[in-house]
């Protein structure tokens, strides 16, 4: 599609998410899906991170090692399936900060209604990674990054599970800066605004409501 949607078809990412995919896959089993999916993403999606060298001494000698370096990363997690996502990343940046938009989607018009914002200060000096599973319309992920482009952020990347061609054109039409990492693009989204063949409402599988 783009150059700036990344579609992550390891075979471990593509088995992973077919158990996730599968009706009757229990809560516990989907968020561990889930978290194990995040971090092969996440391996892909920081693959640019920029490093520096620190000498460091090991047992045997002394090396000028490769570490992190740069702007700091801050991790945002669209509310609420976001947060399935969130802990993953964290076991992998464990000095990231961290910050949530809260949106809802109206399920007659589908369009987001926000209800909660808390991002970390000077996010315009940060790499910013924004989670969610489902990019299905692209209307609360346009709307969550308008929101952290209004607070400072200008370097941005989207990482989730799922994402409909719909959405990936929505959010590349309105931030074509923003890089996407997904491990499937799907086919469609049905008149409930339900990716296809998807895998139903993530936030409802992973939390075990409804
Ligand atoms: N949100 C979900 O949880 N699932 C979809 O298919 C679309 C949006």
């Amino acid at each position: 599609m783009s150059h700036n949607l990344t579609v992550i078809d390891h075979p471990l990412v593509q088995h992973k998410l077919s158990l996730m995919r599968k009706t009757g896959t229990p809560s516990a089993q989907f968020r561990q899906l889930l978290g194990e999916i995040t971090q092969l993403l996440a391996y892909e999606a920081t693959r640019d991170l920029p490093l520096s060298t620190q000498q460091i001494t090991t047992p045997l000698a002394e090396i000028d090692a490769p570490m992190l370096a740069g702007k700091k990363l801050a991790l945002v997690s669209i509310l609420r399936a976001g947060n399935g996502m969130l802990d993953p990343m964290l076991s992998l940046i464990p000095s990231a900060r961290v910050g949530f938009v809260g949106l809802y989607r109206d399920e007659e018009t589908l369009k987001p209604v926000q209800y909660y914002f808390k991002v970390p200060d000077r996010l315009g000096e940060r790499e910013v990674i924004a989670v969610d599973p489902m990019l299905a319309t692209g209307n609360s992920s346009v709307a969550a990054i308008d929101l952290l482009k209004e607070a400072g952020a200008t370097n941005i990347r989207f990482l989730c599970l799922l994402a409909a061609p719909e959405g990936v054109a929505r959010m590349q039409e309105a931030h074509p800066d923003v890089a996407i990492f997904t491990a499937s693009l799907d086919s469609r989204l049905n008149e409930q605004g339900y990716i296809v063949p998807g895998l139903g409402d993530a936030g409802d599988r992973m939390f075990g409501t409804k």
